[in-house]
């Protein structure tokens, strides 16, 4: 696994997007109904968004290439008494996981891939995600000023990422918690089924 060396070290401190609690516009999902049956977290950092579907009543695994995030979101649902499972794993490989889901959640891992990665991340998620199944993405958005942080991602990036065999619902206006500037950034969640 060719795992970059500051997704580690970046959980030896405590990183700008690791708030405590998971997106207000993830709870809001959850809250709808939305994450239930076998729901994966993709770079699932210490593991709020995993948290979150397993509290309503989602089979809930995340995955993260740090393996010190793993360790730590394994600790945070021992000390909160949830269920869920959490594994190191690189997310441009779902398909070793040897398992399908219903839904797929992503919170600040899309926005991290360069252009020439986002097809084989875009297969990877294919592979493990069930026809009709639904993929949630909140990625750092165009209209977020300034150039601090991640890379700022168009709505047109976005359909243009998830053309054959995808059916992009619909792309939101959503807003990021964070640990650092205006404690809150722009951000685009994205619905979008797997056909
Ligand atoms: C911006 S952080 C978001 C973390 C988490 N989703 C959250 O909301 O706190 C991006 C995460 O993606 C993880 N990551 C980066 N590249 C990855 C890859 N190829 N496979 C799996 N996780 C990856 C990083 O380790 C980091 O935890």
């Amino acid at each position: 696994m060719a795992e970059r060396p500051s997704w580690n070290s970046a959980y030896q401190g405590s990183p700008p997007w690791d708030v405590g609690r998971p997106q207000p516009d993830f709870v809001r999902l959850a809250e709808a109904g939305e994450l239930v049956g076998r729901v994966l977290d993709v770079g699932c950092g210490t593991g709020e968004q995993v948290m979150l579907a397993a509290t309503h009543g989602a089979e809930a695994m995340g995955v993260d290439i740090a393996e010190l995030a793993i360790q730590r979101a394994r600790e945070k649902a021992e000390e909160r008494g949830i269920h869920a499972t959490f594994q190191v794993a690189d997310a441009m490989h779902l398909d070793r996981l040897g398992r399908q889901f219903d839904v797929i959640t992503d919170s600040g891992l899309f926005h991290v891939f360069s252009d020439d990665e986002r097809p084989a991340f875009v297969t990877s998620l294919r592979s493990v995600l069930r026809p009709g199944g639904m993929y949630y993405m909140m990625c750092f958005s165009d209209r977020q000023p300034g150039d601090w942080g991640p890379r700022r991602v168009s709505k047109a990036e976005i359909r243009a990422s998830f053309t054959d065999g995808w059916s992009v619902r619909s792309i939101e206006p959503a807003q990021f918690v964070i640990a650092i500037e205006s404690e809150r950034a722009q951000a685009w969640l994205a619905t979008i089924e797997r056909v």
